[in-house]
């Protein structure tokens, strides 16, 4: 984490979990808890039916909620769909784009995932957008030049401003939900790599402004020593984000520095 440049931001991703009843149990139990978060930005990104109850829940806390995924077009026939401005009108302040899942079952691209980053930035939301390689591709040695070319290609178009207000989350795919953790030393080398594409691209003032999280399988135990190297400006949680107790030792992890 560096404070002095950017934003330390800890998300939940609940992918398809929680009723809004359930999510009622969590923020009972979550948000006597809150409010001692000084430095770091707390999101719990959900599905899109839940968002407006979402809101509603933590609505007097400094929680921001969140989508998983968004469409790029306006309006129009896409069955089952959402578009930015949707999330927006509902209270959502971030959107997840091109997380690996929604790579793998349906059909996101990055250049889909550019589209996206787009049109969440024009509507005023800020994009979470989710980069990774497998671990096929880590052990042919690929992954800085498949990462390179994740970023390049999310982040096309946009101008320095836009650049600033995009998270970018490290997601190796073979460390989500699978218990298995990049180490601290493999996680904050990627994105120090990230950043100095960034930096390349768009100078450093900029890069030095982007928040970078690490994503897959954090949790209470790893998350002081991922957040402790200094291009890891937060997390991507799955698993742990379901449950108070781990979410909210990751949030105090977070503000421990
Ligand atoms: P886990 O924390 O469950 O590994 O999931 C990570 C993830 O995919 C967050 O987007």
């Amino acid at each position: 984490m560096n404070l002095k440049y950017r934003k330390t931001i800890i998300a939940g991703n609940w992918k398809m979990n929680k009723t809004i009843t359930e999510a009622k149990t969590f923020a009972d139990a979550i948000k006597p808890q809150l409010g001692r978060h000084k430095w770091c930005e707390v999101v719990l990104c959900v599905p899109g039916v839940n968002i407006p109850g979402m809101v509603r829940l933590f609505k007097d806390t400094r929680v921001a909620i969140g989508g998983e995924t968004c469409h790029y077009e306006a309006s129009g026939a896409f069955t089952g769909e959402v578009t930015v401005e949707m999330l927006k009108d509902v209270g959502a302040k971030y959107v997840i784009i091109g997380h690996s899942e929604r790579r793998q079952y349906y059909n996101e691209t990055d250049f889909t995932v550019n589209k996206k980053v787009h049109a969440a930035l024009e509507a005023g939301l800020r994009p979470i957008v989710c980069v990774g390689e497998s671990l096929e591709q880590r052990e042919l040695g690929v992954t800085e030049e498949l990462i390179s070319y994740q970023v390049k290609v999310a982040l096309a178009g946009l101008s320095d401003t836009q650049v600033r207000r995009v998270v970018v989350a490290y997601e190796p795919i073979w460390a989500i939900g699978t218990g298995k953790t990049a180490t601290a030393e493999q996680a904050g080398a990627v994105c120090t790599h990230i950043r100095t594409i960034i930096r390349k691209q768009y100078g450093a003032r900029v890069a030095r402004a982007v928040t970078i999280q690490y994503g897959g399988s954090m949790n209470a135990k790893n998350a002081a020593e991922l957040l402790a190297q200094p291009d890891i400006d937060g997390g991507l949680i799955g698993g742990a984000s379901l449950k108070p107790d781990d979410f909210m030792a990751i949030i105090n992890a977070a503000n421990q520095e």
